[in-house]
């Protein structure tokens, strides 16, 4: 009769492609029972916006049939994301368990439209999601969210952020009054406004946080990489910006804070041509790569510079919402799903480097 452990051996021979690990290893086989060749266990993937899952899921259906002895079974699956960041370091953001942080070298790129995007994407695959506007000089989300009028309310000395579409949304745009004022405001108080959004806001339980940066090495991006652990950094450029080099410097300075790159996103990468839907690199193709190269960085995708993202940006209605079967929005899903698939591997990384400490 077919005993646990070798139910257990079998399993540990499907790797997570991304992890490189074992599954058994990983702790990602759960609540195993096995009755009389009746066998039941959840699965347990890392997370639920992870581009491998179908595969991991078949791999283990496959391996299961592959032994004798089981006449039925039974088996969950579901995604708990993994710990990106150390949660023990800040009791104020012990629950949110990742925080990326997008960047650029330059402004206008698109950070803004892909941490949004981004951020639908990842809900809409069934993680927590929040969403927080850092560009407090220049607020963009909640235009692009169609919530101008979403005010933030306080409870308990805790920031509530505004919902919508799923995820927690806090911008300093929502204090209208305040917004035309923002440019006036110097360093310190800037970064004080931003250390208040991220420990003084009421997140409850978040998969990803994502921090939508303004653009550049100012006090927003060096405020967001010393305040708190991150998971990292994930870098927005565009095809022009590979000439001009201007993701560089901002690459550079978070990698001397130790912040951890997630890696790039190419956004406005290519034009698909309406009458033959052909990819049209317009700008050169593979620049994010080379950037990607250089920094030894992963490439996360590219998006395509498209009408309907531009709309939809400004007109409060986000592609993904609006055109979920586009192009643009599969993309945009596909860049998702590898920036997730970063977190869990940071996170694994993270693991193995506290329990090597601890030993
Ligand atoms: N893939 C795309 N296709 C077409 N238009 C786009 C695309 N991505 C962004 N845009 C448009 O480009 C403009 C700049 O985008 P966005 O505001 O997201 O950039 P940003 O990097 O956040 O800018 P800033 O540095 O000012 O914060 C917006 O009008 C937006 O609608
Ligand atoms: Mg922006």
């Amino acid at each position: 009769m077919v005993g646990v452990d070798q139910v257990l051996s079998k399993l540990a021979t499907v790797i997570d492609p991304d992890l490189k690990k074992d599954i058994v290893s990983m702790g990602m086989i759960k609540d195993l029972e096995l009755n009389e060749g009746n066998l039941k266990f959840t699965l347990e993937l890392t997370t639920p916006a992870c581009p491998f899952n179908d595969e991991i899921e078949q791999d283990v259906r496959r391996a299961i049939a592959e032994l004798d002895g089981i006449k039925n079974s039974d088996i969950k699956v579901t995604a708990k994301v993994m710990e990106g960041r150390a949660l023990d370091a800040d009791q104020a953001m012990a629950t949110v368990k990742n925080i990326i942080g997008v960047a650029s070298g330059k402004g206008g790129v698109g950070k803004s439209t892909v941490s949004l995007n981004l951020a639908l994407a990842l809900a809409e695959s069934g993680a927590k999601v929040g969403l927080l506007d850092a560009d407090i000089y220049g607020p963009s989300i909640p235009l692009m969210l169609g919530m101008q009028k979403a005010f933030m309310e306080v409870d308990n000395n805790k920031l509530q952020p505004a919902e919508l579409n799923g995820i927690k949304v806090v911008s300093f745009g929502f204090f209208a009054e305040q917004e035309h004022q923002a440019a006036i405001y110097r360093g310190p108080i800037i970064s004080g406004i931003l250390k208040q959004f991220l420990v003084d806001t009421n997140w409850s339980d978040l998969d990803y946080l994502i921090v939508d940066l303004p653009p550049g090495t100012g006090d927003i991006p060096l405020t967001l990489a010393q305040t708190i652990p991150i998971t990292g950094i994930l870098v927005v450029t565009t095809p022009q910006d590979v000439a001009s080099n201007v993701a560089s410097k901002a690459i550079g300075m978070f990698t001397k804070l130790n912040v951890p790159l997630i890696g790039v996103i190419e956004n406005m990468s290519y034009f698909i041509c309406p009458k033959c839907s052909d990819k049209h690199y317009i700008f050169g193709e593979g620049g994010a790569r080379r950037i990607s190269e250089k920094f030894n960085m992963q490439f996360l995708g590219e998006i395509p510079l498209n009408s309907g993202i531009m709309e939809g940006s400004d007109k409060g209605k986000p592609v993904i919402i609006t055109s979920p079967d586009s192009p643009s929005a599969n993309a945009i899903r596909s860049a998702a799903k590898n920036v997730a698939a970063q977190c869990s591997i940071l996170a694994a990384k993270l693991k193995d480097e506290m329990q090597g400490a601890a030993a």
